[in-house]
């Protein structure tokens, strides 16, 4: 089976140059016992590197973009060279002087990575490896030319002020959610602008409603429901760091226990496709959010041969930003749907862009 999306997106360059999806969310899905084998779509390697935290036997991280697996092998170059105060500055959270800490992580990978990596050096001086992406260029464009035009550098401060969930309805409503604000959103998100600066058109062929619209609601989650003061993703995008908040992945508390397990890392260039066609079988599947990359024929094709690679009990957690999917019929009777962890997980998800999260069961 060959992947449908391979055909149509350019996956030369780096995308995501971070994880745009929450490992504490996650983690909390997937199988808790150690021992197990997981599979992990690749994307900035953050999050497969986050489940390295439940003790497994093996994450299989697959990615059909080499640049995507380049940012996974740089992560375990840099764990391996790098302190976790050096690592925190290669990749963007905190500044500081990029250039030594790049060269030596780099001295740590294969030549192919390294090379690269340093033609990407001034970008990573500037902006940290984590800022590195296309999708970050598009938050970063936003940042940096469109949002003052609605906002002073005071309020966008103040979103980090942490404050009661009323006093968060207020702020919203009395400060930031101005005509301005609404104007730049209609503007930037529509499909024409985020096609031409953060994303191929290709993925928006599945979308359904308007990206404006839907990053409203998601915005009004965010800053209302969840605390912006605990938000490291939210703090990138208005921001360009991290502020105290961080990814679980690159919060100090796990640094030792992921580098000491790095060599149970499986990294494969290709499609999820492909493992799933090599006859292995695995206890839990982080999908990211690629079933709305694909039509709902092939999803349900795709979706199929999972569930012929996973083990009883297996998970399959996986995002919708805006096309839905969930279990297809056909396979229905085959997953169970783990609906009340999915709904306190989706309250606690910190990447508030997504409209869904899904846990299902193999039975
Ligand atoms: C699906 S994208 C989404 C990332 C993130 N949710 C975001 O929106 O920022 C994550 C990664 O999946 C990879 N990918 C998409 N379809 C795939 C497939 N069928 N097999 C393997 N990797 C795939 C892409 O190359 C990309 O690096």
């Amino acid at each position: 089976m060959t992947s449908e999306i391979a055909g149509k997106a350019n996956f030369d360059h780096i995308r995501y140059a971070q994880l745009w999806e929450d490992a504490d969310v996650l983690c909390a899905a997937l199988p808790q016992e150690a021992g197990k084998t997981l599979v992990s779509i690749c994307s900035a390697g953050d999050n497969a590197l986050a489940m390295l935290t439940l003790d497994p036997a093996r994450v299989v991280v697959v990615d059909l973009s080499p640049a995507q697996i380049a940012c996974l092998h740089l992560r375990i170059g840099a764990m391996k060279a790098l302190n976790h105060a050096e690592f925190l500055i290669l990749m963007g959270a905190r500044s500081g002087a990029r250039g030594p800490l790049l060269d030596r992580a780099l001295a740590e990978v294969d030549t192919e990575t390294a090379a690269f990596w340093r033609d990407l050096r001034p970008l990573v001086e500037a902006h940290g490896a984590g800022g590195a992406g296309k999708f970050e260029r598009y938050f970063r464009i936003f940042r940096t030319r469109l949002l003052p035009l609605a906002h002073s550098r005071k309020t966008i401060d103040d979103i980090f002020v942490s404050r009661p969930p009323e006093e968060r309805a207020d702020f919203l409503h009395d400060r930031f959610e101005t005509w301005r604000w609404k104007l730049l959103l209609n503007v930037f998100f529509s499909r024409f602008m985020m096609g031409r600066m953060g994303r191929d058109k290709a993925f928006f062929d599945h979308v359904e409603g308007s990206v404006a619209d839907h990053v409203t609601r998601r915005i009004r989650h965010a800053a209302i429901t969840l605390d912006p003061a605990e938000n490291p993703y939210l703090h990138w995008i208005m921001k360009g760091t991290h502020g105290d908040a961080l990814p679980m992945t690159w919060r100090e508390e796990h640094y030792d226990v992921i580098r000491s397990r790095l060599d149970r890392l499986d990294i494969r260039l290709g499609s999820l496709e492909a493992f799933i066609g090599a006859g292995e079988k695995a206890d839990g599947f982080n999908l990211s959010d690629i079933f709305e990359y694909m039509s709902p024929d092939v999803f349900a094709q795709v979706y199929g041969s999972i569930l012929s690679a996973a083990n009883p009990q297996a998970r399959l957690v996986y995002w919708n930003m805006m096309a839905p999917r969930r279990v297809p019929d056909a396979c229905a009777g085959k997953v169970k749907t783990l609906t009340a962890k999915e709904n306190d997980l989706k309250g606690q998800d910190k990447a508030f862009f997504y409209s869904d999260f899904v846990i299902e069961e193999v039975q």
